[in-house]
């Protein structure tokens, strides 16, 4: 059984105080619940969460990372800072970074790589564009995605990362993918990695879908037979409406 993992990317929101405030509000709530709950916060409020999240299940995540151990990399922070801190996640391309920061699927598997080799857990994102699904080209762009993202990995490392499938077109746009589009998709990913690592693996990994998950439409996303949980934007940003998701 796959334990569902419900993911909060606060993305460019929060100064410190308002983020510990709203982990003050989440973290014991989560403690007896059968989901795995991660918040991702922006670098600078790694360190203050981690002091509050204390014996919390409650985990934490970054939004990013560099490849490199270290070196001339102004403005850039390493996995193994943030493994120094205690994070335990890092999300990895996510679609914001591939559209704003030219990331590729090339340096997203190298942040994949070295994510796993610090001690990282990556949630690593893959979508479409809009015009990428008119065009049918969804699951060419999938596969290319999730492929290169995972060339080198082998089959123990690939079991503690997490896919996320995030088509652009749904993200913060108040779009969601129908459950089955979700479903459908995240079915895809899960045959590529069954073929590339064998049925083993792909019946452990966890998938999440991201796009719009909202109190409203969770369940109906969960229900899903392939979907093992969500990253969650907007809806992550509020206690209430974020504890709600994680009750779904
Ligand atoms: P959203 O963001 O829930 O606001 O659509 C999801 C994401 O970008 O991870």
């Amino acid at each position: 059984m796959r334990k569902p993992i419900i993911a909060g990317n606060w993305k460019m929101h929060k100064v410190t105080d308002e983020a510990l405030e709203l982990v003050n509000k989440i973290k014991d709530k989560v403690n007896e619940t059968d989901v795995e709950v991660v918040v991702c916060s922006s670098f600078v409020a790694l360190s203050e969460i981690k002091k509050v999240i204390g014996g919390s299940d409650l985990k934490l995540g970054a939004q990013n990372m560099h490849w490199e151990d270290e070196g001339a990399y102004t403005g850039e922070i390493s996995a193994s800072m943030l493994k120094d801190i205690g994070v335990d996640y890092v999300i990895i391309g996510h679609s914001e970074r591939r559209q704003y920061f030219n990331e590729s699927n090339e340096t997203v598997n190298k942040k994949v790589i070295k994510a796993i080799e610090t001690g990282l857990k990556p949630i690593v994102c893959v979508g479409e564009t809009l015009d990428q699904r008119d065009g049918k080209k969804t699951f060419d762009i999938i596969k290319e995605q999730v492929l290169v993202a995972f060339d080198n990995v082998n089959k123990e490392d690939v079991i503690n990362t997490v896919v996320a499938y995030e088509p652009i077109w749904a993200i913060g746009t108040g779009k969601t993918a129908s459950s089955n589009e979700a479903n459908e998709v995240i079915s895809y990913i899960r045959s590529l990695i069954q073929d590339k690592y064998g049925v083993g693996v792909s019946e452990e990994i966890r998938i999440q879908y991201g796009g719009s998950v909202k109190p409203t439409n969770v369940t109906e996303i969960m229900n899903e037979t392939d979907i093992d949980g969500a990253l969650v934007g907007g809806a992550s940003l509020e206690s209430e409406k974020f504890l709600e998701v994680v009750n779904f």
